[in-house]
């Protein structure tokens, strides 16, 4: 049994999603236990996995590898950090999770949907978030974000085809998830969004959580 509170946060490269997250964080941690993790990472293996996940020289990786590894990932990081957590009442932010499995080696790579579902039902170890922020943003305006110093990881190179897949991946997601996944619109601006995502924080756990 836990009483914690598990909320990740999703969308397509440069969405905004880790800033809010990060946001959203800062303002928990003060009245209440919480910790910031990402997906994949955060624990010195899943750390270990996201590079090889990331690399891109591993071109050859298949598909279903990429799968597996970010279900390998994302178990470790479960066991190791999320459930204890969450054992001990604190809120856990998470900076991705099996939504972006869903919308990105589902949806964009084209895995099997149900053989995705049952791997991310292995990897997440049964777990759900309790709530989920989608931060949806057009792939255009999102690139636009990006720094010249920023370089294009494996995934990332894949380009606007590919990310407009996620996009529709998520979408499709959210609209079979609409109790738990909370569709923001990104393009505003950081503050507001942040503002907004507060306030439906202490809607939804008004009795869970001191007020972030
Ligand atoms: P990040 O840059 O948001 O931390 O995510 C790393 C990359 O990994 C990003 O391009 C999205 C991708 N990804 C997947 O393809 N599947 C997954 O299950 C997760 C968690 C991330």
């Amino acid at each position: 049994m836990n009483n914690g509170l598990f909320v990740t946060f999703e969308g397509i490269d440069y969405s905004g999603k880790s800033v809010q997250a990060k946001l959203l964080y800062e303002a928990c941690r003060g009245k209440n236990r919480c910790l910031l993790l990402r997906d994949p990472g955060a624990t010195e293996i899943s750390e270990k996995i996201r590079t090889i996940l990331l690399d891109k020289t591993n071109s050859e990786m298949s598909p279903w590898t990429e799968l597996l590894l970010y279900e390998a990932a994302r178990s470790q990081l479960v066991s190791e950090k999320i459930l204890p957590e969450m054992a001990l009442g604190g809120i856990v932010i998470c900076d991705r999770f099996y939504d972006s499995t869903t919308a990105y080696q589902g949806y964009a790579r084209g895995l099997d949907l149900a053989a995705v579902e049952r791997a991310n039902i292995l990897g997440s170890c049964g777990l759900m978030p309790g709530i989920t922020f989608l931060l949806d943003v057009e792939p255009k305006r999102a690139l636009m974000r990006k720094k010249v110093s920023d370089c294009d990881d494996r995934l990332e190179a894949e380009g606007m085809g590919f990310q407009n897949k996620v996009r529709q991946g998520y979408l499709d997601i959210a609209r079979k998830e609409a109790e738990r996944i909370v569709v923001i619109d990104g393009h505003g601006r950081v503050d507001s969004i942040h503002k907004n995502i507060c306030r439906i924080m202490n809607e939804r756990f008004y009795n869970e959580i001191t007020k972030v």
